[in-house]
């Protein structure tokens, strides 16, 4: 029996390793983690993480042919195969702060494999990671090892998206595969490919060289990220012209050269990759000596940062540029619908910038707890990978934020409601409920384009959605924005 293990068992970790166990009932898969919360929580009915279809799969398999172990290094020891699928956050000090990847918790992994082996393996680069880092991770393996063992490196970045990671992972678009052109090289490539062969069509299996593979990932990461950042930059010129982004997105993609997916405007896009990797290939294309596409790519980070900002001005802008001691109802703390991961959701910079302001937020996701939320709150940019740079929390900050566990409780005397997710129930809840609630004038702020501007305007509503026609309550109190 093939043995794969995978080090960390988090997003990409857990139900990447629950999708092969799934569908390869003859290998054995065991998904090893330093946090033992986490891998007690993999082994409970309640999961670390929140993802459609992910109970049923894992449950499916669990203790049958998939694992979570805290021993790392006696499964890494055991393993054919060893997925590696660490966090890579973005420095926050030292050289390339703020743009480099971290590579510490690779480099402790890589090192560990090393020490730990004594049969041949085949070592996957699961996580995003720089470009040429295969070769980097190599030399640790060869020189740290002296016992003749052969280490093949692959690189094989994952493509999943939070929210459909299951329904990705069943059918991904495609498998990239990159691997030395060597003899050896080649048959480590075959085997892996063998492992997804059980349920991926081989067409949809992309054999490359290692740093196609690796800079494939940071590429196609940072192109949906600049559909986002095109969008939302049109969204700003359509409210100043009185064009509707909705429609000249419509318009656009039907182009099938461009296509209709990923361009939604929105308050920004979150996530723990866009930012993280886009900032990462800026920093290569810096270190490669080009500066001119380093600046390109970096915009893409830019448009995002000024999207949220925008937002914000907007709201304090229209509510008589005083939201001070205001209460604001946050709807959606989470980066997307359906899941309750918080990695640099614009809900943080929203609730930051409404929070100088000095208004009274009360905030709910149906997946985010209040100490995750207040946690987010309390960290420095680019903190949030790195536990042991947590903030102690500002309690002035706290006082001014309630956390509630329901919609109608979040509005009922505010001032203002920023939809911030686009969760599905935010499109269902009884609005007129709401308004008749709220202290008037009450506004809207749809930071997702989900509610019916129109409906909500004949309840009463003053309404923004980002990139439509302004309200003319709005266009009348904006400043430049
Ligand atoms: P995560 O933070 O959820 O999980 C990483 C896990 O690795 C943590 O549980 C941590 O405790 C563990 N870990 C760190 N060092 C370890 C060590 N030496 N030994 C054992 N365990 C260790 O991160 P996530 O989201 O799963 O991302 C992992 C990688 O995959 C990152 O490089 C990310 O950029 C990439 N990725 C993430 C996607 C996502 O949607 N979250 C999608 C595609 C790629």
């Amino acid at each position: 029996m093939v043995k794969i293990c995978c080090i960390g068992a988090g997003y990409v970790g857990g139900p990447t390793m629950a999708m092969i166990a799934l569908k390869c009932p003859n290998i054995q898969v065991v998904v090893v983690d330093i946090s033992k919360p986490r891998i007690a929580a993999w082994n409970s009915a309640d999961l670390p993480i929140y993802e459609p279809g992910l109970d049923e799969v894992v449950k499916a398999c669990r203790d049958k042919n998939l694992f979570f172990s805290t021993d790392v290094e006696k499964h890494v020891a055991e393993a054919d195969i060893v997925f590696v699928s660490v966090n890579t956050p973005t420095k926050t000090r030292g050289l390339g702060a703020g743009k480099a990847a971290d590579l510490t918790y690779w480099e402790s992994a890589a090192r560990m494999i090393a020490d730990v082996s004594k049969s041949d393996k085949i070592v996957v680069e699961k996580s995003t990671v720089p470009v040429k880092t295969a070769e980097a991770i190599e030399k640790i393996l060869t020189q740290n090892n002296d016992k003749g063992i052969n280490f093949q490196i692959l690189s094989n970045p994952e493509f999943l998206a939070e929210g459909t990671a299951i329904e990705d992972l069943a059918k991904p678009d495609r498998v990239l595969i990159g691997g030395r052109e060597t003899p050896g090289g080649r048959k480590a490539v075959e085997a892996l490919k063998a492992v997804y062969a059980h349920w991926v069509p081989e067409d949809r299996i992309l054999t490359t060289n290692l740093w196609s593979a690796e800079l494939s990932k940071l590429a196609a990461n940072a192109f949906l990220a600049q559909r986002i950042s095109s969008i939302n930059a049109m969204s700003a010129l359509c409210e100043s012209t009185g064009a509707n982004v909705s429609e000249v997105a419509y318009a656009v993609g039907k182009d099938s050269r461009i296509g209709p997916k990923f361009l939604n405007a929105s308050v920004g896009f979150g996530g723990s990759c866009f930012q993280k990797d886009i900032l990462n290939l800026v920093y290569i294309c810096e270190c490669n000596g080009l500066p001119e596409v380093a600046h390109y790519w970096k915009q893409v980070v830019q448009i995002n940062d000024y999207q949220k900002t925008r937002f914000v001005k907007r709201v304090v802008s229209s509510m008589f540029n005083t939201v001070s001691g205001k209460k604001i109802a946050i709807l959606g703390f989470a980066f997307k619908k359906d899941t309750g991961d918080t990695r640099e959701t614009p809900a943080i910079d929203v609730c930051h910038g409404l929070l100088g302001d000095k208004a009274l937020l009360s905030i709910y996701d149906p997946q985010v707890t209040e100490d995750q939320m207040k946690r987010d709150l309390a960290m420095n940019k680019f903190d949030w990978d790195h536990p042991q740079h947590l903030q102690p929390q500002s309690p002035t900050a706290f006082k001014q934020v309630s956390v509630v566990w329901d919609a109608y409780e979040a509005t009922k005397d505010a001032h203002a409601v920023c939809i911030i997710t686009e969760w599905d129930e935010f499109k269902k809840l009884d609005y007129q409920r709401i308004y008749d609630n709220m202290q008037k004038p009450a506004f809207i702020f749809d930071g997702r384009n989900v509610l019916d501007v129109e409906a909500l305007r004949k309840i009463g509503f003053v309404v923004y959605s980002i990139g439509k026609p302004l309200d003319p309550w709005v266009k009348d109190l904006q400043v430049s924005i």
